[in-house]
């Protein structure tokens, strides 16, 4: 049994939603993020929801209802920095701590955001 379980099924679908509604109050009060988000964060939450949920090896809720991801292509429009991204995974490291998230459920899940943000840099700090 154990042993074919996802990191969806080990995480659970409750605390992965408390981690992604506590991660974009964080995100709302960053001064970094919270000028490229819009002002109510509920379809964009609904949408992480969505793709943390296939990320993670469960039903993939993401792409029936938006297609392919394509995840850095849909950050485009949004000028994401090297600050930007650091935010990003200070605010889901927060987050992280706060749901209670220990182990390697949360470091194996850390390491792979740590990429995937990485990825989605497309604008390069300005000044300093
Ligand atoms: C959408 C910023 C990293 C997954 C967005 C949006 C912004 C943003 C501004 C648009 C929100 C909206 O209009 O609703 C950033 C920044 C990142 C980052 C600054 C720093 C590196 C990530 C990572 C993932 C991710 C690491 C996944 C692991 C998504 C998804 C959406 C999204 C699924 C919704 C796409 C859609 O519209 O369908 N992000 N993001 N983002 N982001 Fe990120």
């Amino acid at each position: 049994i154990e042993d074919n379980m996802t990191p969806f099924d080990r995480l659970g679908e409750e605390t992965l939603h408390r981690l992604i509604d506590t991660f974009y109050g964080l995100v709302a009060q960053h001064p970094d993020l919270a000028p490229i988000f819009p002002k109510d964060l509920t379809e964009t939450a609904r949408k992480q929801k969505q793709f943390l949920t296939q990320y993670l090896g469960g039903p993939p809720l993401y792409t029936d209802e938006h297609g392919h991801p394509m995840l850095r292509a849909r950050h485009m429009p949004h000028p994401v920095t090297p600050t930007r991204a650091r935010a990003w995974l200070s605010c889901m490291n927060q987050a992280m701590d706060k749901v209670g998230m220990t182990g390697p459920i949360r470091d194996d899940f850390y390491s792979r955001l740590y990429l995937t943000a990485q990825h989605m840099i497309n604008t390069p700090d300005l000044g300093e």
